[in-house]
């Protein structure tokens, strides 16, 4: 295992190897909901996990779908109340000054928060997690492990919001940025690695167009140079990839996808086993306040009860809506990793349980991407994914209007799908007449 200039990196052994976080930017780790729980004697094993407030390991004794439900989720020992309550409140009454149950004011710790940290985290096989108020303040949050003047490789294909702070708000400030196709990223990254980059930012499978990098590959490049791999797991899920298995040293989100589920919340969230980077977001989440409420914190932690139902779904059905758009005529190029013809579908093999939700297509022109936008009835046209419903768009005018300009621009024919939980055959239904409607608009 190598070292990142940020302490000992993560990877498939460190969450045995977690030591208790001793001082360092931070006293002490953020308060576990077990303090709460201190009045009631701990039972089972999940309990038993948080009763140590600087060991939030986790419970790997069972399975995915049972962590999802209940890690971090005891019944409220107030009431007993099964589902964890929504602690809406800003601050917290303290017996003496300094003297309290652990929790003092609501941006450095809540109790629904810790348990969708401490849930969330089990889900990705981390012992430290993070929530911030979006997918873009988990970036953000990051970008603060970076100083000016370090480096950061990137793969070309992000999403248009990361690639516009990268290169509006950070560059200008004196970060470096080098963008590279997941290709590059996954068999010559070494050589694009110095002394001074400090992070290697992937996004797999890449939003929009569905590319696939080996973390493995990266990570091993990465940590040969000193750096540190982050990666966006949001269009996977931890349900399918789980990125520090795989060598990552931290895996970010926005939870505002399928995590939630639901489309009704904005959330990010970051997930890590090295106890150094841990700490520091500790202390940036608290200092940046970046942070997310409890409502919205209770929300996402609803909708990882039923992640591992609603991805086997989507999964089923993009799988079904790939296989109809693959040879149909007025389409160009299906992208979707779970085709053979796909460049990484070996790839996907290897580091995920399944091919994921997401399918985009080109379409013959331009027009006829935008038309078929247009003219579909269930496919809904927003920005966004993740959710039971299906979403269609056309990222280079919405989601990546803002790599327009960019030698790596989103293809101007490209449809973007996030399919939803709905009946297959609908979705399919919705497509073929959708794509019959736009090529009569188009004058086909
Ligand atoms: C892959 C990916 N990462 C990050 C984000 C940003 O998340 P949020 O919109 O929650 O800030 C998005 C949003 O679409 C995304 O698709």
């Amino acid at each position: 295992m190598s070292t990142s200039r940020l302490g000992r990196t993560g990877g498939r052994d460190s969450a045995s190897s977690v030591a208790p976080v001793s001082s360092g930017y931070e006293p002490a780790l953020r308060p576990c909901l077990a303090l709460l729980h201190r009045a009631q004697p701990a039972r089972g094993s999940f309990c038993a996990s948080l009763l140590d407030p600087k060991r939030c390991n986790y419970n790997r004794g069972v399975e995915f779908e049972t962590r999802a439900i209940h890690e971090g989720q005891e019944p409220d020992p107030a009431t007993g109340s099964v589902v964890v309550p929504i602690y809406q409140t800003s601050t917290f009454v303290q017996e003496a000054v300094g003297e309290h149950k652990g929790y003092d004011y609501s941006r450095a710790g809540n109790p629904t928060r810790t348990a969708l940290e401490l849930c969330l985290a089990s889900l990705e096989g981390a012992e430290h997690g993070h929530a911030f108020s979006s997918g873009l303040g988990a970036v953000t949050t990051t970008m603060h492990l970076v100083s000016p003047g370090e480096r950061v490789v990137c793969v070309n294909d992000v999403y248009g919001g990361v690639y516009r702070m990268f290169t509006q708000i950070y560059e200008p400030k004196g970060y470096e940025f080098e963008f590279l196709s997941a290709a590059e990223m996954s068999e010559n990254l070494a050589e694009h690695l110095d002394d001074r980059t400090r992070v290697v930012w992937l996004e797999t499978p890449t939003n929009p167009l569905l590319n696939l990098v080996d973390i493995r590959a990266a990570a091993g490049a990465a940590h040969a140079a000193g750096a540190m791999v982050v990666v966006d797991n949001t269009f996977a899920t931890p349900y399918l990839q789980r990125p520090l298995e795989l060598g990552a040293d931290l895996v970010i989100h926005s939870t505002t996808k399928y995590l939630g589920g639901h489309s009704d919340l904005i959330g990010g969230f970051a997930a890590t086993n090295d106890p150094t980077v841990a700490e520091r977001l500790t202390f940036l989440q608290k200092s940046l306040g970046a942070v997310p409420g409890p409502f919205d914190c209770w929300l996402v932690l609803r909708g990882l009860k039923t992640l591992a139902i609603r991805m086997r779904k989507h999964c089923e059905n993009a799988a079904a809506v790939a296989s109809f758009l693959d040879g149909h005529p007025k389409i160009e190029q299906v992208l979707f990793p779970g085709l053979e013809s796909h460049p990484g579908h070996e790839t996907a093999k290897l580091q995920m349980a399944d091919f994921g939700g997401m399918v985009s297509f080109l379409a013959e022109s331009e027009e006829e991407a935008v038309a078929v936008c247009a003219r579909t009835r269930i496919w809904r046209l927003a920005e966004s994914l993740g959710g039971v419903e299906s979403l269609i768009e056309h990222p280079a005018r919405m989601t990546h209007a803002s790599t327009a300009d960019a030698p790596f621009a989103t293809p101007r024919n490209l449809v973007r799908l996030s399919v939803g939980i709905e009946s297959a055959d609908d979705l399919v239904a919705d497509l073929e007449a959708a794509l019959v409607r736009a090529a009569a608009a188009a004058g086909a």
